[in-house]
């Protein structure tokens, strides 16, 4: 049970492109926070368990296909099925770090060259859901993820639209009100978990010690 209930937690989100060691690095951050006391919960996205999830999951399996716009609409519908639950859990003091959320959703969606379907298209389904306090956005260049072992064979594991992703991703980060944290994963796992470290805890702390309701806008 949380420390103090009347306490609200802090909304993480880690981006990255693939390969970019995001799931390593989640895990060690949420090991760091939970020894110094933190109550911490994960989630990730895509939420594969859920009906709407298991679309998904068959979708970048190639075992479906379905139409861009479509499978767009599912992965938003994925988060909002957890939207309840995140502002509930942060309600109770809990600090959740999310793997994946949103810049993923528009991102990977008007990375695929379809011209119906901007970032600024990608966006609009994903309004209103909590927002996070923090976003971290762990770099590769394209030549350095390859490097980590190729991809393999899932629907987006291919590199134009790694790479494309890749920069859809720097110009969210150049948006106005993007706040994203950009951290450089080429670099060891250890120098990449201490600047991690470095950007989310003062967050933590000060959201842990104040009140949040903001949402996407
Ligand atoms: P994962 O490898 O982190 O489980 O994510 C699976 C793929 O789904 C990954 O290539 C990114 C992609 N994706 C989207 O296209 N839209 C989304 O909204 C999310 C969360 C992920």
């Amino acid at each position: 049970e949380p420390r103090n209930s009347m306490v609200r937690g802090a909304f993480v989100v880690v981006e990255g492109v693939d390969r970019a060691g995001k799931t390593t690095q989640v895990q060690r951050l949420c090991s760091k926070l939970y020894a110094l006391g933190h109550n911490i919960k994960t989630i990730r996205f895509p939420d594969r368990v859920s009906t709407i999830g298991q679309m998904i999951g068959s979708y970048l399996q190639n075992e479906t296909n379905m139409d861009d716009h479509v499978v767009h609409l599912l992965f938003s519908a994925n988060r909002w099925e957890k939207a309840k639950w995140i502002e509930e859990t942060l309600a109770k003091g809990y600090t959740i770090i999310c793997d994946r959320y949103y810049y993923s959703g528009m991102v990977y969606s008007a990375a695929k060259n379809n011209p119906a379907l901007s970032l600024e298209w990608a966006k609009q389904p994903d309004i209103g859901l909590p927002k996070p306090d923090v976003v971290i956005f762990l770099d590769l260049e394209p030549w350095q993820a390859e490097q980590r072992g190729g991809y393999g064979e899932e629907k987006y594991e291919k590199r134009e639209l790694q790479q494309r992703v890749r920069e859809l991703y720097l110009q969210l980060l150049n948006a106005p009100g993007g706040g994203m944290k950009v951290i450089n994963a080429g670099d060891s796992m250890d120098a990449v978990e201490e600047r991690i470290w470095n950007e989310v805890l003062p967050w933590v702390e000060m959201v842990e010690g104040g009140t949040y309701g903001a949402k996407v806008g």
